[in-house]
């Protein structure tokens, strides 16, 4: 079975490329979710959302393991997709991040003990970085600074580009400013990398520039020598496979270039968690209709209001307040969205219990 490795994007690639070097003899999937890229400035609920999905279609495709090799899905989903989703999907499979491997190899490399973390909007609006180096080391001193152009600069094939200068620049200058006594810059999103030459060559030889890949992939070593449990379940056969959300041909084009050889992907698409727990929802609802249902009914149509599954749970919301044209609107309104919708049995049995009732006023 494939070790899973996920990125929003191509950033995972320059993780990939370093555990592949440090790992060659394991078997890995690579899924980056390039449709959806980048993650960086999207919400806490849309990447948990995303990357669960993601995380699942690794697991469907045979993985024990997988990687979140993106430090926002990292940020904004690791800790709930472990406690929360991976007791319930298999608690014999793991997910794993890269910002505590990365934290766990700062201390000792920064001798004036202040660092400044370059990151998307999303990593640093978590202070994730900033919440593992005080478990690690609450001496050391970390300064976080959002980068939102620099991922679509690579996403966009222009990280050597004349914009790509101008950017690095301005986010470089603004962190420095920020705290002059800076002396390792880290770069908290696996995109970063593409970039590192330039990064480098404007803050000069004084100052470290820290990728993750490396640091990853030798945590993942020891992770992996000391769970055999795991270890024993990842193939060996040194094979390499792609999976893509976007057009596969853009994406083998670009990744081949991101990590230095031919790439063959395949697309697929990736689908929300919620459907295969609707059943499991609507089993709950039935046990608890009405009023203790509602709250949760609306949690869910919050969370997804354009879904179909959102429409016929808004459906069984009306039903259950006894609002029956209300009820087979939104019904309506399920099936026009997909027309294969479990809307489609509610409806059907909507209409059976007002045939039963009409029948009923019809004959007292
Ligand atoms: N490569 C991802 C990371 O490490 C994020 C890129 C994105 O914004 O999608 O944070």
């Amino acid at each position: 079975m494939p070790i899973g490795i996920f990125d929003s994007g191509y950033g995972g690639l320059t993780i990939l490329k370093e555990i592949r070097r440090r790992l060659p003899q394991y078997d890995y999937l690579y899924l980056g979710d390039n449709a959806r890229a980048p993650y960086g400035s999207r919400s806490f609920e849309l990447v948990y959302d995303f990357t669960l999905q993601a995380v699942n279609a690794l697991f469907e495709r045979g993985c024990q393991l997988v990687i979140l090799a993106c430090n926002t899905a990292s940020a904004k989903a690791l800790r709930s997709i472990q406690q929360n989703d991976l007791p319930k999907i298999d608690p014999s499979k793991r997910v794993l991040g890269v910002i505590r491997p990365t934290v766990e190899a700062l201390p000792g490399v920064s001798a004036s003990k202040h660092i400044g973390l370059l990151a998307t909007p999303g990593t640093v609006a978590s202070h994730s970085y900033a919440l593992e180096m005080e478990k690690m080391d609450p001496e050391m001193t970390i300064t976080e600074h959002a980068c939102p152009m620099w991922v679509p600069l690579v996403e966009n094939n222009e990280a050597n580009s004349p914009g790509a200068d101008y950017f690095v620049k301005k986010y470089i200058d603004e962190i420095l400013a920020k705290d002059t006594l800076i002396d390792t810059l880290v770069l908290g999103c696996t995109h970063y990398p593409l970039l590192i030459e330039k990064i480098s060559e404007y803050v000069g030889s004084d100052m470290k520039v820290i990728s993750q890949g490396a640091l990853v992939a030798e945590s993942l070593a020891d992770y992996l020598s000391r769970h055999h449990e795991i270890e024993t379940k990842c193939g060996k056969e040194g094979g390499l496979k792609f999976l893509t959300t976007e057009n596969q041909e853009k994406f083998d084009e670009i990744a081949s270039f991101f990590i230095d050889s031919e790439v063959h992907s395949q697309r697929i698409t990736l689908q929300s968690p919620c459907r295969s727990e609707t059943s499991e929802l609507l089993e709950s609802i039935k046990e608890h209709m009405p009023e203790e249902a509602i709250p949760l009914l609306d949690a869910f149509i919050t969370l997804y209001p354009s879904d179909d599954e959102a429409y016929t749970i808004r459906g069984i919301k009306h039903w259950a307040l006894g609002q029956r044209s209300l009820a087979i609107n939104n019904y309506l309104s399920a099936i026009r969205i997909n027309p294969e919708s479990r809307a489609k049995m509610a409806l059907q049995a909507a209409n059976d219990i007002l045939d039963y009732y009409n029948k009923d006023l019809l004959n007292p």
